[in-house]
């Protein structure tokens, strides 16, 4: 990974004057925004430094996206569903924009990075108004200041970004959030758009992100997730400091964080030192989201994803071995080119072998200018439903059963939220990622707490209040 080129002071201050600027000249308006969000959580915490500059330029969140006068998509292009989802929103607010010109639109995030992305986008919906990309972001005040001087803009960078610190952030969770720690992707796994999108791997600076992770627990925050699109390959801002060094920099240097979790990591990547980290620091939650996308060994080399089932599985092995009472979730993909039903075979029984406690399953969407894509052999669309069926069908069971063993035992819980539907039940994650529901009200939402599992219901558990 190389290291980090930090968006120029001048940029940055550009960005900054534009903001006040516009605060300004928007203050006797009192705009409202809503910002809808596609996607990973790279992008939700990306929606959270939209929300972040917007605040500073004194406009404040819509109540609802029905009155909101600002409407920002942030959008997604890992499988075309995402793509599809963000084209009917968008076309849904034409009359809208036809009733109220003033009503400002932009489009930004991993669809616009796509090439020509946003003039087809402008030919398509003429009524929207800023279109820019993932490494625009810093710039957003300047862009809205045209927008607001209706302009049209469009903003799409070269993806070979830099970093920009010291955003504003409006952090949307109240005891958990994300903190970034790596930005890009370059595994270049057949099926997958990311690196194109995101551009090459780039490490934040170990301090600026230890300063953050303060800075989040002195605000109150439990938990925090550092989150990168490959966490393993994380080399610090001088290209030398690993990922286990920097968990173990981040545990000790901020005592008062609670619970601290990272993804995703990449099973090639995977080393001992980060399985010693897991298992040493107490903080550290015991879960690794490791996502395995086949279990045959051919998919896998034509997925480039440069591990074998057998190196999969012993990783498994160890991890257990050090961490006992780890628990693994997982991506899948089914219906990648030339998956023969052999291969999903394959899959099927390593997911029975390793045991996941949660499975994200896909069916492959073909992503032009990846390598997969023009593939011979693409896979008909029936034979991946009936895939990602039996796929769910088997997870679903492996999990009734896996959740069994937990029944008795005692854990710590961070509550999330009550569900009042019937009698209120408070519910949260353990450290290993389980979700719990016990009997509890709204009072315990932010407080981490010890419940006994009692039950297992489809895929959670059941416990109850013992401290
Ligand atoms: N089609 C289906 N799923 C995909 N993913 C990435 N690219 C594609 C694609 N083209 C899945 C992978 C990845 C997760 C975030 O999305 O499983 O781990
Ligand atoms: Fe995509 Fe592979 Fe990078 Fe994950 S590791 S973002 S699947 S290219």
């Amino acid at each position: 990974m190389r290291k980090d080129i930090l968006i120029s002071e001048a940029e940055m201050a550009a960005a900054r004057a534009a903001a006040g600027r516009v605060k300004e000249e928007i203050a006797p308006l009192g705009l409202t925004y809503h910002i809808e969000s596609y996607g990973c959580q790279m992008n939700d915490h990306d929606s959270e430094k939209l929300a972040g500059m917007l605040e500073e330029m004194g406009c404040t969140k819509a109540a609802d996206k029905a009155d909101a006068q600002v409407i920002l998509f942030n959008t997604c292009c890992v499988r075309e569903h995402a793509e599809q989802r963000v084209y009917g929103n968008i076309g849904a607010l034409k009359k809208r924009k036809d009733e109220n010109p003033g009503l400002l639109i932009g489009v930004c995030g991993c669809m616009m990075q796509q090439k020509a992305a946003g003039d087809k986008l402008f030919r398509r919906f003429p009524f929207v108004d800023m279109v820019f990309g993932t490494n625009e972001l810093h710039r957003f005040p300047n862009i809205f200041e045209s927008a607001l001087h209706e302009e049209r803009i469009l903003a799409v960078r070269d993806i070979d970004g830099e970093i920009a610190e010291g955003l504003p952030v409006l952090r949307s969770g109240t005891f958990s959030t994300n903190v970034t720690i790596a930005y890009g992707c370059d595994n270049f796994c057949s099926y997958c758009i990311v690196p194109y999108v995101r551009g090459r791997e780039r490490s934040r600076d170990s301090g600026a992100i230890v300063e953050e992770v303060r800075s989040v627990a002195a605000a109150g925050f439990k938990e925090v997730t550092l989150l990168g699109q490959n966490v393993n390959s994380y080399s610090g801002d001088d290209g030398v400091t690993d990922f286990p060094t920097l968990l173990r920099v981040v545990h000790d240097s901020v005592p008062d964080m609670n619970r601290i979790r990272f993804m995703t990591s990449h099973p090639k990547d995977l080393s001992p030192a980060l399985m010693d980290a897991i298992a040493e620091l107490p903080r550290v939650c015991k879960h690794i989201h490791l996502p395995v996308q086949s279990g045959s060994n051919r998919i896998l080399r034509l997925m480039n994803r440069r591990y074998t089932r057998e190196n999969y599985m012993d990783e498994v092995a160890e991890l257990r071995r050090k961490v006992p009472d780890i628990e693994l979730t997982t991506d899948i993909i089914v219906g990648f080119p030339g998956e023969t039903e052999e291969d999903f075979q394959d899959t099927l029984d390593l997911i029975k072998q390793v045991g996941y406690s949660a499975a994200f399953t896909f069916m492959y969407s073909p992503r032009k200018g990846t390598a997969a894509a023009s593939m011979a052999e693409q896979v008909p669309d029936e034979v991946k439903h009936d895939r990602l069926q039996r796929l769910n069908a088997l997870q679903a069971e492996i999990l009734k059963e896996g959740n069994l063993k937990y029944i008795g035992r005692t854990g710590e819980v961070l509550v999330e939220g009550c569900d009042r539907r019937a009698e209120p039940m408070a519910y949260g994650k353990l450290s290993n990622f389980k979700m719990v529901y016990f009997p509890g009200g709204e009072e315990l939402i932010g407080s981490l707490r010890t419940v006994e599992i009692t039950a297992n219901q489809n895929n959670s558990l059941i416990g109850r209040l013992i401290d």
